[in-house]
């Protein structure tokens, strides 16, 4: 095998300029291979149409949720919540052959392989709070007062888990045994929409907004799986950074206005092994 494996993220096909972007996404060669990690899009038919046009393109593609996906719309005829949305979701993957977190990992044997490739869907637990704070009361207390939330407290319902941190502990309870399965020989590329630790979010424009990023239970996750790379998106701030030795890559496409504001033809994928 001569392929690459590349990833992308944020794709927010809901702006047609971002669905020509995604129109000129193809493979190198057609053994390579795409991670797709979270928020192609709020509607449940643009989820599909875009994973099916990749699909279509790449070897394997494969894909983890963003918290857009799990949104329940007012625009979206799919009026399922939570987990009957994310398992209708992971139902349509499997219809096209997208792999996801709820399958069983793929092995990438190409140049740097082989690794375990690990889509993994955690959510957030408003572990990493606002500056000054120690309950999430007063760390979402401390975001309404700046006028930052996180359109997920309105669209991103938890049921039947009573709140979206439970649901995070019940998914990270269940990720971690499935990651404490895979070959202890094999390292991992793992990914999440959400990073897997709290040092990316330290850039954010308002540190309000870090509540919504991830959770400090998975502060751990890249030493302890061995990940030669974390893969994550959900910033919008597309860059190269080390943890504890590991490379984590943030994917992201994002809005118009943020990649037109960095400048030239976005070409948000990157070649990860
Ligand atoms: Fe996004
Ligand atoms: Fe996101």
């Amino acid at each position: 095998m001569t392929g690459g494996l590349y990833a992308v993220s944020d794709l927010h096909v809901s702006y047609a300029e971002n669905r020509a972007v995604v129109d000129g996404l193809r493979p190198e060669t057609a053994d390579d291979w795409l991670i797709v990690a979270g928020d192609v899009g709020e509607v449940f038919a643009d989820i599909e149409r875009t994973l099916r046009l990749l699909r279509d393109r790449f070897a394997t593609v494969v894909w983890a949720p963003g918290n857009h996906e799990l949104w329940t719309h007012p625009n979206d005829p799919v009026t399922l919540r939570g987990v009957a949305r994310y398992d209708a979701l992971v139902a349509m993957c499997r219809e096209l052959g997208v792999l996801t977190p709820e399958d069983e990992y793929a092995v990438w044997r190409g140049d740097g392989g082989p690794v375990t490739v690990a889509p993994l869907f955690v959510l957030y637990d408003y572990s990493f709070r606002a500056p000054g704070t120690t309950t999430k009361e007063e760390s979402l207390r401390v975001a309404y007062d700046a006028g930052v939330v996180c359109t997920d407290e309105m669209l991103l319902h938890p049921d039947p888990y009573p709140d979206r941190e439970s649901w995070c502990a019940a998914r990270l309870e269940a990720t971690r045994r499935r990651l404490e399965a895979t070959d202890p020989a094999l390292p991992t590329v793992l990914v999440s929409h959400w990073p897997l630790v709290r040092q990316p979010t330290e850039v954010l424009w308002f540190p309000e907004f870090a509540q919504w990023c991830g959770t400090d239970r998975t502060a751990d996750w890249h030493v302890r799986h061995r990940a030669a790379v974390a893969v994550y998106g959900h910033l919008h701030i597309p860059r190269t950074t080390h943890y504890d030795g590991v490379r984590f890559e943030e994917v992201s496409l994002g809005y118009p206005r943020e990649w037109r504001r960095r400048g030239g033809e976005p070409a948000p994928m990157k070649r990860i092994l």
